[in-house]
């Protein structure tokens, strides 16, 4: 409890002063449109609609993301996590496409002010179409909301507006306002009868219980269903029939006492469009459409601009593919910008759980007493509330933090913007508990949990995950390393490779906000500044280094018990918390592994391990750790020298799982995919290394891993190939193609060697595969998906997935 205070007080402290252009965002991506503020309890909004065809389109009021809403497609087209962005809704079945727009309007001392216009307009232009969409606000924690227009238990004309305070918005005032040309169906059946109702915008201000509000729409619709009875009741009679459902399916109009949660509803006929303006009270600003009008267009134009200079890429497209290209990529990139949200919570762990053939481990994490000495029992708890700003994997599917997708996603980000990935990059490193743990799922509230499967919801504290937040420090890094020899006055046209405050001159202005320049800047403040830069690494190594500990000490694996003949007798890793069929804590679930032994070795562990500890080598030379520099590379040298000793297979030419006989015997358990590449995909292996060449034999075999979309998960020749879940044994994973061709990239097509060219020719046959195959799929479904088939190519499971498949934008810029 003490400690839950101190962290409260702490959160406070940094969030009065978060005046900043990233308070406020689209952080509830799990919603079509959703935005709310980096503060734990606080204001949270959302957009809903549905048709009003007919009465049954109230069923399926489109609110949360999800895939059985079968929409044609919904992806931000352009997203600046400081500016704001468009957003495309395709909704077929109600006719409309919805355009939501959100611009942040910086001034005051609160973060800000925003304005957010929703535009719809019919798909089949002779087709009617007609929705009603509602927008609402709730208030968590303290503070209050307050109506200011005046009621009317027949609705409203004109804007309706709310004031309100909490803690750290301060005061605040919301207004919907509408658009000129709005209409109304006028001339349904019984329009008569409710004449006074047409055209009015309907609310209601309910007094929701602390916690809830996430549940908007499900205490929205019921105040809104409970009022459709009343008002169809009497239209029982079949010769007359029932009232035109737009006249029916309205919201009361009421406000009950301490309301904290306000629906504004409006009733369209063919194209709508309606303004939302928040004011923050200290910037004195008032909002009118005039801002978005000029706002928006202009925001565009300056993402464009922006967007061709950080992802230039080669010409190497025809000119009509090339725009098809830059509209894809920019939506992909956008989409998981925008998809990035903030979740606040408790989550669930279980500090007893393990399998038996993890039981070899030290008893401390099983003596059955917690850090108070209190006893434990066994089975899952609650832990403290947590907050984390992070991306999400996929709006609809995955709308919550991942470990493993985050280091990949922040690749990403930190091109656009350096100083917003490392905020994310913060919180995670706040994650990392005293024993140096962090759980690779973050499901974060009830809200995040609603999502998981009850089976999955529970985290286990000596279970990993791929390091992957090593990358984006090394990344960071390298963006710091590029920015400082930028600064040598020869190297003038790297401004426009880092693309990030360095190519100020030819962006355009904003016109509203900063201009450009300052904005690129505010993105790049940490490699701007060598004392912020050096400050940050400073207090991410404790913790990164802790982790890194955990890491080496919870996932250890066996050499000396069986024998085995290895350089250092240390080196060998295993994955904790696997079963017969999954290895989820690797990432690569049902790779085929076999059942499991305490004596395992895994290849994909270890070389994580090496790449984690050559990060830990960089920052500590970075921050000037010397001691601790000098033995970081000491166990680098060991880790490579065991790849080889441990997991090499003489007979298969191939890197290779390790496992112990009945007569305790170790040997290699060796299935090609993509396990067998770890060394080459994380550069570990030298370039003239005579094993490349037969990696390198591997990947491009069509027999084995290569296909026209991209690299396999697992040999087309497995037995297991295709088989079972089918999740990692063939589909193509974008993010491992990504390591691959990141690896050719940067090292084995760059530095000469004896399968140099191999290399080369291998990198631009495969870059093109996998872009043109993301991109064909993205046409032909209106998605950018989580795999693709190994054999057809064809996109597969969840949809959108903007985590990271979207690195195909890196891939076609060629930014590794
Ligand atoms: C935020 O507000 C504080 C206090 O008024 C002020 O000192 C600081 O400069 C502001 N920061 C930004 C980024 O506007
Ligand atoms: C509203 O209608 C007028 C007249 O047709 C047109 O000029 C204007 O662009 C329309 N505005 C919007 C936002 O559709
Ligand atoms: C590992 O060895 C154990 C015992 O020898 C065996 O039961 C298990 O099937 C083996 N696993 C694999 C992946 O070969």
């Amino acid at each position: 409890m003490k400690l839950a205070n101190q962290l409260l007080l702490l959160s406070l402290a940094k969030l009065v002063f978060s005046n900043d252009t990233l308070l406020w965002g689209p952080y509830r991506p799990n919603l079509y449109f959703g935005l709310r503020p980096r503060i734990p309890q606080s204001l949270m909004t959302g957009l809903m609609w549905f048709g009003t065809h007919d009465y049954q389109s109230i069923t399926r009021t489109r609110h949360a993301c999800d895939q059985g809403d079968h929409l044609d497609s919904y992806t931000w087209t352009a997203y600046d996590p400081r500016q704001g962005g468009v957003q495309v809704i395709r909704d077929s079945a109600n006719n409309v496409k919805i355009t939501t727009e959100f611009l942040k309007v910086a001034g005051g001392e609160h973060g800000g002010s925003w304005a957010a216009r929703v535009r719809g307009e019919p798909i089949a232009r002779d087709l009617p179409s007609r929705v009603s969409t509602i927008f609402y606000f709730g208030l968590e924690g303290l503070g209050g909301l307050e109506m200011e227009t005046d009621e009317d238990e027949n609705g409203i004309t004109g804007e309706f507006k709310l004031s309100g305070s909490s803690p750290q918005l301060d005061d605040f005032v919301i207004r919907v306002v509408d658009g000129p040309n709005n209409t109304m169906v006028t001339d349904g059946p019984h329009a008569e009868a409710f004449g006074e109702r047409i055209g009015k915008t309907h609310f209601v201000g309910q007094s929701i219980p602390a916690g809830n509000v996430w549940q908007a729409k499900d205490f929205i619709l019921k105040a809104l269903i409970d009022r459709a009875r009343e008002a169809v009741a009497p239209y029982q009679d079949p010769a007359t029939g029932p009232p035109d459902p737009s006249y029916v399916l309205q919201l009361p109009d009421e406000v009950y006492t301490g309301s904290n949660l306000f629906a504004v509803q409006k009733l369209f006929d063919g194209p709508f469009q309606f303004d939302v303006f928040f004011e923050s009270g200290s910037s004195k600003q008032k909002l009118s459409s005039s801002i978005l009008d000029q706002g928006i267009p202009a925001l565009v134009a300056s993402y464009d601009e922006r967007f061709r200079s950080v992802f230039p890429y080669p010409s190497d497209y025809a000119k009509e593919k090339e725009q098809s290209l830059e509209a894809f990529s920019k939506a992909s990139t956008s989409n998981l910008m925008g998809g990035v949200g903030y979740f606040y919570g408790t989550s669930i762990i279980n500090r007893k759980f393990s399998y038996e053939w993890d039981e070899d481990e030290d008893a401390t994490s099983n003596t059955g007493q917690d850090e108070d000495g209190q006893e434990v029992q066994p089975g899952a708890r609650l832990t403290e509330p947590k907050a984390l700003l992070t991306a999400t994997p996929s709006r609809s599917f995955f709308p919550r933090g991942f470990y493993w997708d985050e280091g990949f996603h922040l690749l990403h980000i930190g091109r656009w913007d350096n100083d917003f990935s490392l905020e994310i990059l913060k919180d995670w490193i706040a994650l990392i508990d005293e024993d140096g743990w962090v759980a690779r799922e973050q499901i974060l509230g009830e809200e995040a949990r609603s999502k998981v499967p009850q089976e999955f919801q529970t985290q286990v504290p000596n279970y990993a995950n791929p390091p992957t937040l090593a990358m984006a420090v090394t990344a960071f890094i390298s963006r710091l390393k590029a920015t400082t020899d930028s600064r040598a006055p020869s190297a003038q046209d790297l401004g426009l490779d880092l693309g990030m405050g360095l190519g100020a001159d030819s962006q355009v202005p904003l016109a509203t906000g900063p201009s450009s320049a300052s904005e690129a800047a505010a993105g790049s403040q940490y490699l701007e500044s060598s004392e912020l830069a050096l400050s940050f690494l400073k207090s991410i190594y404790k913790p990164l280094k802790r982790h890194y500990d955990w890491f080496r000490r919870t996932q250890r694996g066996q050499i000396k018990q069986y024998g085995r003949i290895a350089r250092s007798r240390t080196e060998g890793y295993r994955w904790r918390g696997r079963s017969e069929l999954h290895v989820l804590t690797s990432g690569m679930d049902d790779y085929p592994r076999g059942p499991p032994h305490a004596g395992e070795l895994h290849l994909d562990l270890i070389s994580w391990m090496a790449f984690f500890t050559r990060t830990m080598k960089e920052i500590a030379g970075y921050i000037g750790e010397t001691d601790d520099e000098i033995s970081f590379g000491e166990i680098e040298k060991a880790i490579l020298g065991n790849i080889d000793d441990l997991h090499w297979n003489e007979q298969e030419k191939m890197y290779c799982d390790v496992n112990v006989s009945n007569e305790d015997e170790s040997y290699h358990v060796c299935h090609k995919g993509y396990l067998s590449l770890f060394p080459f995909f994380l550069s570990l292996l030298p370039s003239d290394s005579p094993r490349l060449g037969y990696i390198l034999d591997l990947l491009r075999d069509p027999e084995h891993l290569w296909s026209p979309y991209g690299i396999r998960s697992l040999s087309a020749s497995h037995p297991e190939f295709g088989q079972g879940e089918n999740y990692w044994k063939g589909p193509i994973w974008v993010q491992m193609n990504y390591l691959i061709l990141s690896a050719l990239h940067k090292t084995y097509a760059a530095q000469p060697g004896p399968y140099q060219a191999r290399a080369k020719e291998i990198y631009a046959a495969l870059r093109k595969n996998v872009v043109d195959n993301v991109h064909k799929e993205y046409q032909r479904t209106g998605y950018v998906w989580e795999q693709y088939d190994a054999i057809t190519g064809e996109g597969k499971r969840s949809h959108p997935f903007t985590g990271w498949t979207s690195l195909t934008t890196l891939i076609l810029a060629e930014k590794y």
